[in-house]
């Protein structure tokens, strides 16, 4: 049964029609959830214990870095407001949550020599209080924000992290597994070394793009499979729980038929999704990154490859540590073959080459980086199947960011309704997806945008005292698919 408001709605938008969209139910088992990060959410930055991480770093040393000034030391205030959230989404319907555990919230400096209880606590009650609504807690054990102290010792660059990384991630088994059956080790580790070790727009903000962007993957890969391996040695048969890792990849479509332009997609996808499925679901890096990476790297004077060479113990580490396959997919983009840049500044751009652009009548978000192509979904869980054939796989984001947190939010709904719908299609093509997890449940500090891109389905007013939380019109349309499980008025 609609309600009166989401009936009203329908009509007034025209949303329950959609003529091109799929009529079928999903599956029975399908879980609807949504994603949020710590960092993005929580606020209380510096209280209960916890301790320094690079964002708060990053932020604190130089305020230009957000757009609008706002960081995270507030945000949503989720840490003390979380019994709020907790009610929304129980409203919504979600059958998952997704969130992250912030590691300085667990251990203040990073490292074991002290566990901090009272941050423990913050998640204990979190998860049960999710379980206590029937809500499947799925925790990030790290979406972006590296304790401070060991940025200091050279943060993703540095191997020896992937042990202090394993360590945490033991201690988050043993104080949460019992209520936790699926968990994530590292969210779109690609966006972290590219954005914050390949540019200044994340932190930590340096700017090594040739080749500290190789090694911070190298061992983003290390300390996931170290997570992996910990969990699966010591923690399965008494928990039996899964395990996985989130990764992130616009679909990169030839532009034409010609070869060039299909093998410079596939150069595309592999630099994109490859560079760190690949290790994970067949032990290396993709063909086409040892060889590009490794001729320039000899045509710049280098006598070795700035890709990492991955040991024959490496590549059996790194190998097989997957329980399902967990992708956050938000956009596309053509792709058109271009000769190879001539030998210049060593840079993973120039590495894969490439011209990459977005089709002039794609709907543009507020995000540059963002339009709207449906197919997208459809298509990359396609490609997914055929390069990784993985049991499962979760979307664990998908998003649409407007610049005002409007409440009339129809885009938005537009947005979901197309990506749905092609999910729907993967389904039906034989992609055994198992779940949606829309980013983002509120309007959460979008890194270095601040406040000025909005993606939740529910507006926050951050000038109020209580930061007031409004639902949007998605939200109330999620609400309603997640009684329907049907994108149009009647589903076969
Ligand atoms: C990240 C989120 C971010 C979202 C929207 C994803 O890449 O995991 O932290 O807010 O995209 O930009």
């Amino acid at each position: 049964m609609l309600t009166l408001r989401v009936f009203l709605l329908c009509l007034t938008f025209n949303w329950c029609h959609g003529a091109d969209l799929s009529n079928k139910f999903f599956p029975k088992n399908f879980q609807f959830g949504l994603s949020t990060s710590a960092y993005q959410i929580e606020g209380g930055w510096n209280e209960g214990g916890k301790g320094e991480s690079m964002w708060d770093r990053y932020f604190h040393e130089n305020t230009s870095r957000s757009l609008d000034g706002y960081n995270g030391d507030v945000t949503c205030d989720s840490y003390h407001r979380w019994e709020e959230d907790v009610q929304i989404l129980k409203d919504i319907g979600v059958d998952v949550y997704r969130f992250s555990i912030a590691w300085t919230r667990i251990l203040p400096d990073g490292t074991t020599k002290h566990i901090n209880q009272e941050g423990v606590n913050y998640y204990l009650n979190l998860i049960k209080a999710l379980r206590d609504n029937n809500i499947e807690p799925l925790p990030t054990l790290y979406h972006w924000d590296l304790p401070q102290h060991l940025s200091e010792l050279g943060g993703w660059l540095n191997p020896q992290i992937a042990t202090y990384f394993g360590d945490y991630a033991r201690i988050c088994y043993q104080m949460f597994g019992e209520h936790v059956k699926r968990w994530l080790t590292i969210n779109e580790p690609k966006s972290t070394c590219l954005i914050g070790y390949g540019s200044i727009n994340n932190a930590p903000g340096l700017e090594l793009i040739g080749d500290g962007i190789y090694q911070c993957a190298y061992v983003q890969l290390l300390a996931h499979a170290k997570a992996y391996r910990i969990y699966d040695e010591e923690f399965r048969n008494s928990q039996g729980g899964v395990v996985s890792i989130a990764l992130d990849h616009p679909w990169s479509e030839p532009y034409s038929d010609s070869p060039l332009d299909v093998e410079a997609a596939n150069i595309e996808n592999q630099f994109g999704l490859g560079w760190y499925a690949h290790p994970i679901y067949h032990g290396n890096w993709p063909q086409p990154m040892i060889e590009r990476i490794g001729n320039r790297s000899l045509l710049e004077g280098y006598t070795f490859s700035r890709l990492p060479v991955l040991s024959n113990e490496d590549v059996e580490y790194i190998k097989g540590t997957h329980d399902y396959f967990a992708i956050n997919i938000y956009t596309g983009y053509y792709t058109q073959h271009i000769d190879d840049y001539g030998v210049g500044e060593p840079s993973y751009w120039l590495d894969k080459g490439n011209n990459v652009f977005s089709d002039p009548s794609w709907p543009k978000s507020s995000s540059d980086w963002l339009t709207s192509y449906p197919e997208a979904m459809r298509k990359l869980l396609n490609w997914i199947k055929v390069e990784y054939n993985p049991a499962e796989v979760m979307v664990t984001e998908n998003g649409w960011p407007d610049s005002t947190g409007t409440l009339e939010d129809q885009e938005r709904i537009t947005y979901m309704q197309g990506y749905l719908s092609n999910l729907l299609d993967a389904i039906d093509d034989g992609v055994n997806v198992i779940g949606y997890l829309h980013w983002s449940l509120l309007d959460v500090l979008e890194w270095n945008a601040g406040h000025t891109q909005r993606l939740g389905l529910v507006h926050v007013d951050f000038e109020s005292a209580n930061l007031t939380r409004t639902w949007k019109n998605s939200a109330y349309w999620y609400q309603n698919l997640l009684t329907t499980r049907c994108l149009v008025d009647n589903c076969q």
